[in-house]
């Protein structure tokens, strides 16, 4: 067993080394999931586990890894799971804790986690701190820039908010930015496993509103005067 201070630099070491990974890997990433999304999940997540009371060092190293073997960024997320796995391992973190944090970022990837719900507090947290980040104003900026990444436009009356969909329609149906946030942003809110999420969502969620009903009144010219 070793004591507390010995566990404390491991910690702080492997969590050192992880965001280096994690920023070298989505630098140069393009479809919302890069360094700095991965920067604020982790920010949000620490923040939130002080406040749930779990544990910090399984929530800020799951946020840190949680993107790595995203479907939308390697070809072979069961691969990218794999070496996830491994370089905890080689890089002094127990099996106990890579085993939670597979566990967690198993279940937050889209493919794995469609409905499922988080089994560990901790999970729940990076959870939240991850689904935080699509909305508010910088939920905002990202459906945006990845409506425009994907050539889709800012908004066309003529093309319907969808009610269901396959993960096949979510990721390549015709959309729009506005619509986006009818089909999925403004549902977020409701799906947060904490009080301290739940929190923080309700401004973010107020804005995105307010947003929507602007948009909406400076598209027919019927704003201002
Ligand atoms: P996650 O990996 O958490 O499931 P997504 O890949 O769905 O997240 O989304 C990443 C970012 O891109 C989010 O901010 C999200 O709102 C945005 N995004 C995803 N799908 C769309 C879409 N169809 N239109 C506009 N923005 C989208
Ligand atoms: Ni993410």
């Amino acid at each position: 067993m070793q004591d507390n201070h010995s566990t404390d630099t491991r910690h702080a070491n492997i969590l050192q080394a992880a965001a280096a990974l994690a920023k070298s890997e989505l630098e140069h990433e393009g479809s919302g999931h890069d360094w700095w999304h991965i920067y604020r999940v982790t920010e949000l997540a620490k923040r939130i586990a002080a406040a749930e009371q779990a544990n910090l060092f399984i929530c800020e190293l799951a946020a840190l890894l949680h993107d790595l073997a995203d479907e939308k960024l390697v070809d072979d997320p069961e691969a990218g799971m794999k070496r996830t796995e491994n370089w905890m391992l080689e890089n002094g973190v127990t099996a106990e804790e890579t085993a939670h944090v597979m566990e967690i970022i198993s279940t937050l990837s889209f493919k794995g986690g469609a409905g499922k719900p988080m089994t560990t507090l901790e999970g729940a947290v990076v959870q939240d701190a991850d689904r935080l980040d699509a909305i508010g104003a910088i939920g905002i900026a990202r459906t945006f820039v990845y409506s425009g990444k994907k050539g889709r436009p800012m908004y066309d009356p003529n093309i319907p908010v969808r009610q269901e969909m396959t993960p096949e329609e979510y990721r390549n149906g015709k959309d729009t930015a506005i619509n986006h946030f009818h089909e999925k942003l403004l549902k977020l809110k409701d799906l947060l496993n904490t009080d301290s999420g739940r929190r923080i969502a309700e401004q973010r969620h107020t804005f995105m509103e307010e947003f929507l009903k602007r948009f909406d009144r400076e598209w027919n010219g019927i704003d201002g005067l």
